[in-house]
């Protein structure tokens, strides 16, 4: 395989103390997890309106509730691939390293990365939309399994919902200014896996970029950051990263 990093990249990477990695979707698509869009994205075939809105969530609780669980019991059986895990042996080599994902799926903490900055939530928890009161998987299977009607309802009557961030609704606020200030902040930003058309996201790798960072994008196919990215890695991250790793440990070793 050709190697990835350039003169110009080994540069950047060797001085860099501060890397910021923001991933969406793609990463985990080789561990079986579809993405939103792109060809057979799960936004080709349903309503994002319908599913990941609290309108959608008010108007069809049922409906939403079965899908998030189906969703649910699709990621609890896959494992994290090569891309995550290389993302846990990245953070080693790097002073301050900073993980963003936008995915709820949790197979970065899986993969064993300990500091995970979930920007769109988790869908590993649930709370009550009237006393907030969490609930784990299984607590949640058990309120589920309970209601005859697929409407999860807290012992408080309040109907439960996942811990996702919704279309029209904000970000958790201390994990977006974590994210915001890390990005500020970096000197090497990685984009992988993510399409870059859901905001406030995907303003991070930009805001980043406006701020002297290096920018590398990883993706399967050019999206509207390719225009702005110091290197673009065509390909699958389950295969880019680990190369990218590679040539990094020992471009660091030679520094
Ligand atoms: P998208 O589905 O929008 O984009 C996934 C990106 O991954 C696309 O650009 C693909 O080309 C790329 N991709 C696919 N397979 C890949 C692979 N093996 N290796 C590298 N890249 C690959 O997903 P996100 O950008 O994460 O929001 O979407 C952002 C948000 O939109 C999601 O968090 C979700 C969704 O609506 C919420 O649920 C709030």
């Amino acid at each position: 395989m050709d190697l990835l990093i350039s003169d110009v990249t080994k540069q950047r990477l060797g001085q860099a103390k501060r890397v910021v990695v923001l991933t969406g979707a793609g990463i985990s698509a080789a561990s079986g997890i579809p993405t939103f869009r792109g060809e057979n994205g799960l936004w080709t075939k349903l309503a994002p309106q319908e599913l990941a809105s609290f309108e959608g969530f008010y108007r069809n609780t049922a409906v939403v509730s079965e899908w998030y669980k189906h969703r649910r019991d699709i990621i609890e059986v896959c494992q994290p691939n090569a891309a995550h895990t290389t993302l846990v042996e990245l953070e080693k080599l790097v002073a301050e390293f900073t993980l963003i994902t936008q995915n709820i799926d949790g197979l970065h903490q899986r993969a064993g990365s300990q500091d995970v900055i979930e920007l769109h939530g988790t869908i590993m928890q649930n709370y009550c939309t009237r006393c907030n009161r969490q609930y784990s998987v299984a607590e949640f299977a058990q309120i589920y399994n309970r209601s005859s009607n697929h409407v999860p309802r807290c012992f408080c009557g309040g109907i439960v919902r996942p811990n996702v961030v919704w279309f029209g609704e904000s970000l958790p606020v201390a994990a977006y200014e974590r994210a915001y200030k890390a990005s500020m902040q970096a000197e090497v930003f990685l984009a992988i896996g993510t399409s870059a058309q859901v905001r406030p996201a995907a303003d991070l790798p930009m805001i980043a970029k406006e701020q002297g960072a290096y920018l590398i994008e990883i993706n399967i196919v050019k999206t509207v950051l390719t225009p702005h990215a110091d290197l673009f890695l065509e390909g699958a991250a389950d295969k880019i990263l680990p190369q990218f790793n590679r040539e990094y440990q020992s471009l660091l070793a030679n520094v």
